[in-house]
């Protein structure tokens, strides 16, 4: 399946038994645009904010895509996120899973996790030399491990088992479309149509401290913008989280 989806696309997939972690052997130099690294496991998944990924052997999707977005300004690099969580979002749609977006590109069912995505970008000046797009994406585990977050899983939402081959083409086409498109479209105003809990007052935790406020829109640089008693606040990612 990965070896036609190669064909297919022109693209080198390598898939691999175990890696440490997909984002980092993907920064091989042979890996260049639209390449991919996929792995049954990972020792070292890495998740956003210093946290860990993991997800069962053979049950799931780890894999890392390459883009070069040369030309976007590395100031614009949230664009990226947009892309790529609209993408995982259509891919989703295809199998009849209605998911949004949790600021930034954590990608839920209802309350419950589905697909997590780690963006390194590689910056030089002012140029956005390369993004690796890490993702990890539950796809047959149906028992998860005790976690803070709820985790679901493709099968646990429509009921049968997937191929990960296949999930993957889907995912891989989906992304690259909304990436390819990302300079004609209304990108800003599909993400916050697809964006978790947008303009419903909800619980937010900053700096220990919680609070009522309102997702407003998103920052020019990707920080979200957030109606509080006080006023409406910017928050940096990592300075704010939801409260589920
Ligand atoms: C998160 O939700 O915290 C992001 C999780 C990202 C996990 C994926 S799995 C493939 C790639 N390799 C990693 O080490 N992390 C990402």
């Amino acid at each position: 399946m990965l070896d036609r989806l190669s064909e297919q696309h022109n693209k080198r997939f390598d898939l691999f038994e175990v890696v440490e972690s997909t984002n980092d052997t993907l920064r091989d130099e042979k890996y260049h645009h639209g390449d991919a690294v996929l792995a049954l496991f990972q020792t070292k998944g890495r998740g956003q904010k210093g946290n860990s990924w993991s997800s069962d052997k053979d049950q799931n999707l780890t894999f890392s895509l390459m883009l070069e977005p040369t030309h976007i300004k590395a100031e614009k690099q949230f664009i990226i996120s947009k892309a790529v969580a609209l993408g995982i979002y259509d891919a989703l749609k295809h199998y009849g899973i209605e998911a949004r977006i949790k600021w930034p590109n954590d990608i839920y069912v209802d309350n419950r996790k589905i697909c997590g995505v780690l963006i390194e970008n590689d910056v030089m000046g002012t140029t956005l030399l390369r993004s690796i797009v890490g993702i990890g994406i539950n796809v047959n585990q149906s028992q998860f491990p005790s976690m803070d977050v709820n985790p679901t899983s493709m099968q646990l939402e429509i009921g049968r088992e997937l191929n990960c081959g296949e999930v993957f083409g889907i995912l891989y086409s989906s992304i690259m479309k909304r990436y390819d498109s990302l300079i004609n479209s209304d990108i800003d105003e599909q993400y916050l149509e697809k964006l978790f809990r947008y303009n419903q007052e909800h619980l937010f935790r900053c700096g220990g401290k919680t609070f009522n406020a309102t997702i407003k829109g998103i920052g020019e640089h990707g920080e979200l913008l957030l109606l509080t008693d006080e006023g409406t606040k910017s928050f940096q990612f990592k300075e704010v989280e939801h409260v589920i």
